[in-house]
């Protein structure tokens, strides 16, 4: 399979396949328990038709988007996501010069592959530094030190995942880190030697965000160690006031689901939040974040910028999201497919594609501006 034939989402999904051993692609393809709300974060967009306007003047298609202080060139991002270098050599470098080259933001993760500082020399779009909160306070306020230092432009707080969901994919193949591979799971890793190569000649793997801080080295901190150990599940709303006022710009939680919620981060300064279930990895049986929306947005959309992710494959989901009145949306596994098939060109192949269908259905829709899409042009079955 070759990265030109690659037209959408599933056939970015199909070359990951072909590329990755079994165990690497289940954790990056799986979601918790049945994966109810994973397969849902996609269809809930089904039950919303998009009802165009005609003879608009759609010559020229402006699809840019100012979301918490970013000026980004097209709506969606490349959302934080761990342990990047594993699925392609390159991993974050691929990410974060991608999405400079198409002016928008990428986040890197607390599990990240790459550094944070390297992350920021290689790409001139807005950078997001995913982080979690740890027992040690001392901790969270080194990490936010570093990250003002690197010139980090958004602090994004993970809240969904105060402890591991249920993915029991990886529990099949034996998938951790660092690996515990059941007999299935390293046959698996034999049938793909081509991915072993590359592994294996490039620098070994590390955690650069955490490995000043933590003792992840030679297996002595495993990740599921670090999630029960090192993070704080007693973690309040006092908390978390007190690093949006140190870190003193912009600020936003991940995972925020509710009203109560959404209206406590206004109240705390948060200046965003993103609707998400991780993805489907989480809480399974949770509803979806473009089915909650429509709730957030009336509730706080005047005061904070609202964001969703999960599920998104298609320039039309893009559109129904900033209808209904996200300021943008986050991509994960759009991109992370991609990464894993082709490393940097297939994130470019990725991201070049979405732009075309954003700005082919903008057309379509009657739209030459974001703000020019609203709810009037939705109808929910
Ligand atoms: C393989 C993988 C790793 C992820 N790692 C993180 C992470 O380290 N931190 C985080 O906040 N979210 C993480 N996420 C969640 C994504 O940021 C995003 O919320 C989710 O992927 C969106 O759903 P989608 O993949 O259907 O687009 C991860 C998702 C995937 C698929």
């Amino acid at each position: 399979m070759r990265l030109s034939s690659c037209h959408n989402f599933h056939d970015f999904r199909r070359m990951a396949k072909s590329r990755l051993p079994g165990p690497i692609f289940d954790y990056i393809d799986g979601g918790a328990d049945d994966e109810d709300t994973y397969r849902r974060n996609t269809t809930a967009f089904d039950a919303c038709d998009l009802i165009p306007n005609v003879l608009r003047g759609v010559g020229n298609i402006d699809m840019s988007v100012t979301v918490m202080g970013q000026k980004l060139a097209m709506p969606v991002y490349c959302s934080p996501t761990a342990l990047q270098r594993l699925f392609h050599h390159r991993g974050e470098r691929a990410v974060a010069a991608a999405a400079g080259k198409f002016g928008t933001m990428f986040g890197v993760s607390s599990l990240g592959t790459v550094s944070l500082e390297e992350a920021r020399r290689l790409s001139g779009g807005p950078q997001v530094y995913q982080f979690y909160f740890h027992k040690d306070r001392g901790l969270n306020r080194a990490m936010m030190a570093r990250a003002k230092e690197a010139g980090i432009q958004v602090m994004m707080l993970t809240v969904d995942s105060i402890t591991g969901g249920n993915r029991e994919r990886d529990k099949r193949t034996g998938f951790s880190i660092p690996f515990r591979l059941t007999l299935g799971g390293m046959m698996q890793f034999a049938l793909k030697p081509t991915w072993a190569i590359n592994y294996a000649t490039h620098e070994s793997f590390k955690l650069p965000q955490l490995d000043g801080h933590v003792d992840m080295g030679g297996g002595a901190l495993s990740i599921s160690r670090y999630f029960t150990e090192m993070l704080d599940p007693s973690m309040s709303w006092d908390d978390v006031a007190a690093m949006v006022r140190e870190w003193g710009g912009q600020f936003c939680l991940k995972g925020v689901m509710s009203v109560e919620d959404a209206k406590r981060a206004v109240e705390i300064g948060c200046t965003g939040i993103i609707l998400s279930n991780h993805g489907g990895r989480q809480l399974d049986g949770s509803r979806t974040a473009f089915d909650q929306l429509a709730e957030i947005v009336d509730a706080v959309g005047d005061r904070i910028d609202v964001i969703m992710d999960g599920g998104v494959q298609r320039g039309t989901h893009v559109l129904k999201a900033l209808s209904v009145g996200a300021k943008a949306v986050g991509l994960g596994r759009y991109y992370l497919f991609p990464l894993a098939a082709a490393g940097q060109e297939g994130v470019e192949r990725a991201l070049e594609l979405m732009r075309t269908e954003i700005e082919r259905d903008m057309r379509l829709m009657g739209c030459a501006s974001i703000d020019q899409l609203s709810r009037q042009n939705l109808r929910f079955s």
